[in-house]
């Protein structure tokens, strides 16, 4: 990165947040692991990743930990075999926890169930008959296109049962991605649902599956969840519904164990240009890896927690913590099938008061819309059984992240900002909530056992006080092991950029400490005039400006400094209250020029800023700056089928006044 950015001081570090948070004494007293868990891994990283393997219940223990003869290439615990589903849900039941609860369904039109994890045993158990019956076998590829319901859970426990590797698709994608999702993976079953309930209305699945089916041959049979009773098209030798073949199957089903690299699931990245790729992970070092973050991380104490994680099941954070993690280590968990602001904006905090949660993982975007809503929100609902308060998708500002600390955490509560990838499985970089005195906005620290650095373009790492790119130095347990028929693309996405070392496609600052802090993915770094700013940055600045409630920024071509900062912002106060969103006008526009400049330094001031009433978001949740970025420059749109909602892009235009 050009030296520019770390000569102005005026840029550097005032972004950042001066205030550090200590963990609560009780909890570092008691937490599951402490500061010692660095030193022994330090010490001896494959042993401290071996001693986390005997976490799981292995049919053959492992003798060897790492295979790292063919990098990148990797193999862990390669001559042990388990049986991923077996260690979620069986060895709970026989070490007599059976009666205790796995999942707390909560659905969006308030229906709810508690599941034990003795029935979770046997509904696993009867899918994995059903799954065979339907002539899948190991090593079969299954698609999965459901709504947020108990049987997404079980459905993908038991693929793993039966060593079936599962491909989630996220239930809001269209037909297009669901068949060029089933054709990649070659899948020859989906379990799909009519429909699942999203802001108070039945929402539609298996037309979308019949559409994506039409189209890929492959496919045999057709497994479909009655969830809303809505009607569906039916076609008799094709189609199968759940509640028939499942119900009729016996509870009893022997786990056959699995050789710890078995492939267990294949999961696409929303691709940001062309084809999406198909991640894939393997068994033993993903559940050993999955299972040791949450329990560092979130220091569960399955006895008494109450875990919630408001992700859902068709991304990583789904598969990683709310599936594999949590269940291996026989956690209890809320399940919510909805949206946070149906029936009402405090939707999320009644759940909290209503199962006492304990531990809530949920991400930044979520809580600037919290945020936005308004302190008084939160504040109606009794959150104090809240201890942990996890934060995982994109860079947390350093304003969001005091707001959800106080008006969550009650100001008690540790915020742990997790760093990770769904290239990486599982949590990467982040505090620990017993041991790490926390700052606002940063994920801080590669997790024990991890080794990861920022480095500048010649691959050199920086030093304390710089920008550069993340990179991780050695392999872990839980990392892709390729690009799902496409070796080739494994290497030259990840590890050709910085030969010998996984290139993760982030831009990092290594504080003054030598804490890594995110800044955002490399594509959203600007080049103003020869400095480095990202976007993270700029919007963090804004965000800390009394009137503004989100913000969003990209970098526009420019003739003569290459690119100007944009910032399309969301007003504090909605327009329903009467607040000042929608009207901005230039007095408003000259105070955050200034504020951002005073933050950051004038070479950060946005050129243009212009007052929105919503943003364009992926179903995950991450901000579309591409199309930001049309706008901006005054083209045409582009492809807008990942958008939770294209008729923002509409909103958003209509309200603009005609570019300069
Ligand atoms: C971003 C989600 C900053 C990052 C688990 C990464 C983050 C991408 C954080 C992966 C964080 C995720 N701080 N940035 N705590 N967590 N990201 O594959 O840019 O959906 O590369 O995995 O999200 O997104 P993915």
């Amino acid at each position: 990165m050009t030296p520019s950015v770390r000569d102005g001081a005026s840029l550097v570090g005032r972004t950042e947040e001066g205030r550090r948070f200590a963990p609560p004494a009780d909890l570092a007293a008691a937490a599951n692991v402490t500061a010692a868990a660095y030193e022994q891994a330090d010490a001896d990283r494959l042993g401290f990743w071996a001693e986390q393997a005997r976490r799981l219940t292995w049919a053959t223990e492992p003798a060897e930990t790492l295979d790292w003869s063919n990098p990148p290439f990797a193999r862990w615990f390669a001559d042990g075999e388990l049986n991923v589903a077996y260690n979620c849900v069986d060895r709970h039941v026989e070490a007599g926890h059976g009666d205790r609860i796995a999942l707390y369904f909560e659905g969006e039109p308030g229906d709810s169930r508690a599941i034990s994890y003795a029935e979770l045993k046997d509904e696993v158990s009867r899918a994995a008959n059903a799954l065979t019956e339907l002539g899948v076998t190991q090593g079969d590829r299954v698609a999965v296109y459901l709504p947020m319901i108990p049987e997404a859970v079980v459905a993908m426990l038991a693929c793993a049962r039966i060593g079936a590797p599962h491909s989630v698709i996220f239930g809001g994608f269209s037909a297009d991605a669901v068949a060029s999702r089933i054709a990649d993976a070659d899948a020859k079953l989906v379990i799909t649902a009519d429909g699942g309930y999203r802001r108070g209305k039945p929402s539609a699945l298996k037309p979308v599956v019949d559409a994506a089916v039409a189209r890929t041959p492959q496919v045999e049979r057709v497994l479909v969840v009655r969830r809303t009773g809505q009607d569906v098209a039916w076609d008799d030798t094709r189609d199968v519904w759940w509640q028939e073949i499942v119900g009729r199957q016996s509870a009893a089903h022997t786990p056959e164990p699995f050789g710890a690299e078995h492939p267990l699931f294949i999961l696409y990245t929303s691709g940001t240009t062309g084809k999406p790729k198909g991640i894939l992970h393997t068994s033993g070092g993903y559940l050993t890896q999955t299972g040791y973050t949450h329990h560092a991380v979130f220091d569960l104490k399955p006895e008494t927690d109450v875990y919630w994680c408001t992700a859902d099941i068709g991304w990583i954070t789904g598969h990683s913590y709310i599936v594999y993690g949590p269940l291996a280590n026989g956690a209890t968990q809320v399940l919510y099938e909805g949206t946070p602001d149906t029936p009402h904006r405090g939707r999320f905090w009644e759940i909290v008061q209503k199962y006492g949660v304990t531990l809530l993982y949920t991400a930044p975007t979520a809580v600037r819309t919290f945020m936005k809503w308004g302190d008084d929100i939160p504040a109606r609902f009794d959150l104090s059984s809240l201890r942990v308060l996890g934060s995982v998708g994109e860079p947390i500002n350093p304003e969001a992240w005091v707001w959800y600390r106080e008006h969550i955490g009650a100001g008690r509560a540790p915020v742990v900002d997790t760093w990770w990838q769904t290239e990486t499985g599982a949590m990467m970089i982040s505090p620990l909530p017993g041991v790490t005195v926390t700052k606002p906005g940063s994920a801080q620290v590669p997790l024990p056992g991890i080794a990861a650095t920022v480095v500048d373009d010649e691959a050199r790492e920086v030093p304390a006080g710089s920008d550069g790119y993340l990179v991780l130095t050695e392999p872990w347990p839980s990392m892709l092991r390729t690009v799902w028929g496409d070796d080739q693309r494994y290497l030259d996405t990840y590890w050709s950029r910085f030969p010998g070392r996984y290139f993760a496609g982030d831009g990092a600052r290594k504080d003054e400490d030598g804490d890594i802090r995110l800044l955002g993915r490399v594509d959203d770094v600007m080049l103003v005039s020869g400095h480095n700013i990202s976007t993270a940055e700029v919007e963090s600045a804004l965000v800390s400006h009394p009137e503004v409630a989100e913000a969003a920024v990209v970098g526009a071509a420019d003739a003569t400094t290459g690119q100007a900062v944009v910032a399309f912002v969301i007003l504090r106060g909605s327009a329903e209250d009467g607040g000042r969103a929608g009207a901005g006008g230039p007095g408003l526009d000259a105070e955050l020029r200034d504020h951002v400049g005073r933050t950051l330094g004038p070479i950060a001031k946005p050129r243009r800023i212009l007052t929105v009433p919503e943003l364009p978001k992926t179903r995950s949740g991450k901000i579309m700056r591409r199309l930001l970025r049309d706008i901006a420059e005054n083209r045409e749109l582009g492809d807008v089928t990942t958008l939770t909602d294209s008729s923002v892009m509409d909103l958003i235009r209509s309200g603009l006044p005609a570019a300069p």
